[in-house]
């Protein structure tokens, strides 16, 4: 139960919020009320009415235009308009426009309608407690018991406990159905193709990059380069989503920190660094690099991480940084993996427990 109504305002005031405020406080959310031009000069409201029945009007007609284009315009290829450097069907751009204008217009008119003619007087909702009366909740209770009595629940045990079997047993199909959400986290998650020695491959050209190959403030995707017979003879999608990494470069006195490695083995290569792309949120893959900060950012919940500084997160939800893949060159000078990921890849909720 509710009802709407207008304040009682103290004597002299015209501050609705003093109504509202109590004793010795005052509420300042509630503005004094301005009266509008419209309510105060008939003629200002008389022009708004006639603007409204205007918009209201032309909506009418474009209507009517509507139908008259969808009768008489032929809709085929050869009847088209010019548009900017290309050129456009004219039925589609009668029937669009008109049909376009003719909402548009209620709507304005409505708006402006509502915001210069109809009140816009404060009110108050008063509220009241949700609880039902005491009476109500004996009634309901009263229900209840008598229907319960109907059933007949007390007096049939054979059926009281096979409904009671039924119903415990209900939600089982449920958690069963869970196994159809994939495999079940285990080392299949926690191990992917990279391992010591892989090549490192752009991704889809598949051909093999050199440390100069990465731009310097660029990114490039990657992969490794048995991923593509892996997949075909396991056909098992789920590799090339766990192993695509991407490539960074920067100046190597840019780097602040690295996931692992010693000087005389470091995990980046002269500035070259790769990381995975699979966002430890929730798994979206990651692209959106700015060269300045050499932030990282997923584009699906803003996650960022400072490739400069280990791939740390600086924002957003992720809980945990980009796994590092230490990478070295092999004899070709070709980008290889030093070794595989010291860390699992991916959404980090499978970590837990
Ligand atoms: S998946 Fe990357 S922030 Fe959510």
């Amino acid at each position: 139960m509710s009802e709407t109504s207008t304040p009682q305002l103290p004597e002299g005031s015209d501050d609705p919020g003093t109504a509202l405020a109590p004793q010795g406080a005052h509420d300042p959310s509630l503005p004094p009320h301005r009266p509008r031009r419209t309510d105060t000069d008939p003629r200002a409201a008389k022009r708004v009415e006639r603007q409204v029945a205007a918009m209201f009007l032309g909506s009418a007609l474009m209507t009517v235009l509507f139908v008259i284009a969808f009768v008489k315009i032929p809709v085929d290829a050869e009847t088209t308009i010019p548009f900017t450097t290309a050129t456009i069907n004219a039925s589609n751009a009668a029937l669009g426009l008109t049909f376009g204008l003719a909402i548009l217009l209620i709507g304005t008119g409505a708006i402006h309608w509502a915001k210069k003619l109809m009140p816009d007087q404060e009110v108050i909702q008063l509220r009241h407690p949700l609880r039902s009366t005491d009476e109500d909740r004996a009634a309901a209770v009263e229900a209840l018991q008598e229907g319960g009595e109907a059933s007949g629940l007390g007096e049939r045990k054979i059926i009281r406990r096979s409904l009671l079997l039924a119903m415990g047993l209900f939600p089982i199909p449920m958690i069963v159905m869970l196994r159809d959400l994939g495999p079940l986290p285990g080392n299949s998650l926690r191990e992917t193709l990279w391992h010591k020695g892989s090549r490192i491959v752009i991704d889809p050209t598949r051909s093999p990059i050199k440390p100069g190959d990465v731009p310097i403030g660029g990114i490039v995707s990657a992969m490794p380069a048995d991923l593509p017979e892996v997949q075909e003879v396991e056909g098992d999608l789920n590799e090339r989503a766990k192993s695509v990494i991407i490539l960074v470069r920067m100046s190597p006195e840019d780097i602040i920190s690295q996931q692992g490695g010693t000087p005389a083995e470091p995990w980046d290569y002269q500035g070259v660094m790769a990381f995975s792309k699979i966002c430890t949120h929730v798994g979206c893959p990651i692209n959106l690099y700015e060269q300045r900060t050499h932030h990282m950012l997923c584009p699906c919940h803003q996650s960022t991480f400072d490739l400069a500084d280990s791939a740390n997160v600086v924002f957003g939800p992720a809980a945990r940084r980009l796994p590092q893949l230490p990478i070295t060159v092999d004899a070709e000078g070709f980008l290889i993996a030093r070794d595989g990921f010291a860390e699992p890849v991916g959404p980090s909720f499978w970590e837990r427990g």
